[in-house]
């Protein structure tokens, strides 16, 4: 190491002290702001717009202006009072393992390249099937989120059933293969029919199962499936939180030789807590599942997980020879996500479920369902239609008109006590609240309603 090494690493010491200081003052008055950024911050981050001619300078300065000019433009998601999309907080162990995991910096490829990370990893894996109750023997691979373990797990529905029908995709290829079937819930997430679009599904192969007012896939008018059809079912509609009936469904669909994906993204967190796992009786009798460790979990973004029963057939499609690869004994990373140099993303869900252990997971899941709950009792109080059965952690609720509605939440947002949107279900415009954070706290509900109740004053009076 030359005078400029060792110049470089007590500089990044310092960068590093400087950028805890700035997190430590982030998370102090995380709770206390506005949970979207005001206009004038938003304004200040042209700040960053410079010359690229002009870049180059000092580590301290380069993270002193992103505290400056990017933490006051960012939305106060961990904060407790963000309710769009389905955004989980981070919680303080997965915080400090993203830290740890960021100067670690392991690529989490192979053993050989990040053996503690991968050790990590596994461990992670097998309490997240064991939380989730699903078959200990599944693969799990950490993936972005549950787009791509949407994805993954369906390209292993795919090869799984061609090989069946003795055709190898790997060797011929899609083009000449016969069509198969594709039966997915009327509601089924966005992300699976892109996941099933790339996977090289048309839409003219998709067969929609109708839905129940709730969104629930119904089984008395699912339809006819055989050993070519691969079936998306829902842990968890992403706007009224219901639960497909998985008992009814799966294994009299498997009995025809169908493979069943479920699309779990938040909803499949529900078979941690015993007093939600009822919603998803029957789910472990499914083939694969995606679910994210970034909404209900509570790690930091981003990591989703890709679960197969049978490991074989991710590792089929997924698996990279060479001669360069030190392959270890137990089947690397890279053979199950399509990734193969990735950030050690399962870091942090080890680090999440070691802080708050299955019993910890279990309460914060259902915290967010009670709050949900009191934000639907406050809603119905103020005279909002509630449009779903609050069965877990989201709420949407009407009032009005659709013009009504886009106001109130557009009053909502700029005022920046809490952050949510609206959606349309059931055909109406409505509020759309999720309620997934572990830091989210009866007065954060209070402070919730309150500015719901302004915002329909202020618009239901005019
Ligand atoms: C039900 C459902 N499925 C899939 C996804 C996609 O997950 P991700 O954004 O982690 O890729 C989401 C995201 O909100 C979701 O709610």
């Amino acid at each position: 190491m030359d005078n400029n090494d060792s110049k470089n690493f007590s500089n990044a010491r310092e960068v590093l002290s400087l950028a805890a200081r700035y997190a430590e003052e982030y998370v102090s008055d995380i709770r206390d702001r506005r949970v979207s950024p005001s206009a004038f911050d938003i304004d200040q981050m042209q700040f960053f717009n410079s010359d690229l001619a002009r870049a180059g300078e000092p580590a301290e300065a380069v993270v002193e202006s992103l505290h400056r000019y990017g933490s006051p433009a960012t939305v106060a998601s961990t904060g407790g009072r963000f309710f769009g999309l389905v955004v989980g907080g981070a919680t303080p162990a997965s915080m400090g393992a993203a830290v740890m995991n960021a100067v670690w910096d392991q690529v989490a490829v192979l053993e050989a390249s990040a053996p503690s990370a991968i050790y990590l990893e596994r461990i992670a894996a097998n309490w997240i099937l064991e939380l989730l109750t699903l078959p200990m023997e599944s693969s799990v691979g950490f993936t972005t989120g549950s787009s791509m373990a949407n994805m993954v797990c369906l390209a292993a529905a795919r090869n799984t059933l061609y090989q069946k029908l003795n055709i190898d995709l790997a060797k011929s290829g899609l083009a000449g293969a016969p069509p198969l079937r594709i039966v997915v819930s009327e509601q089924s997430h966005v992300t699976v029919h892109k996941a099933l679009s790339i996977l090289g599904f048309g839409m003219d192969q998709v067969i929609k199962a109708p839905c129940d007012e709730q969104g629930r896939v119904r089984a008395d008018t699912f339809p006819e499936v055989d050993e070519t059809t691969i079936i998306c079912l829902q842990a968890g509609n992403v706007n009224s939180g219901s639960f497909d009936p998985f008992a009814d469904i799966i294994l009299e669909v498997k009995s025809k030789g169908a493979w069943v994906h479920v699309d779990g993204a938040f909803g499949l967190w529900a078979a941690a807590s015993p007093a939600k796992s009822v919603l998803t009786t029957g789910v472990e009798q499914a083939d694969s599942w995606a679910v994210d460790a970034h909404k209900w979990l509570n790690t930091p973004y981003d990591c989703g997980l890709a679960i197969c029963r049978k490991p074989g057939a991710v590792h089929n499609v997924m698996t990279t020879q060479a001669p360069y690869l030190q392959v270890g004994s137990l089947v690397p990373p890279k053979d199950m996500v399509p990734e193969f140099s990735r950030r050690a993303r399962g870091v942090e869900v080890w680090a999440a479920i070691q802080e708050m252990g299955p019993k910890g997971v279990a309460a914060m899941i259902d915290r967010c369902c009670i709050h949900a709950q009191h934000l639907c009792e406050g809603l119905a109080e103020m005279g909002y239609e509630i449009l779903n059965d609050v069965v877990l952690n989201q709420v949407v609720a009407t009032i009005g008109t659709a013009e009504d509605i886009q106001e109130i939440v557009r009053t909502i947002q700029e005022e920046g006590v809490c952050w949510f949107g609206t959606t349309t279900w059931r055909g109406k415009a409505a509020l759309r609240i999720s309620v997934s954070s572990w830091v989210t706290t009866d007065i954060d509900i209070a402070l919730t309603l309150d500015a719901i109740c302004r915002a329909t004053e202020a618009q239901m009076s005019r």
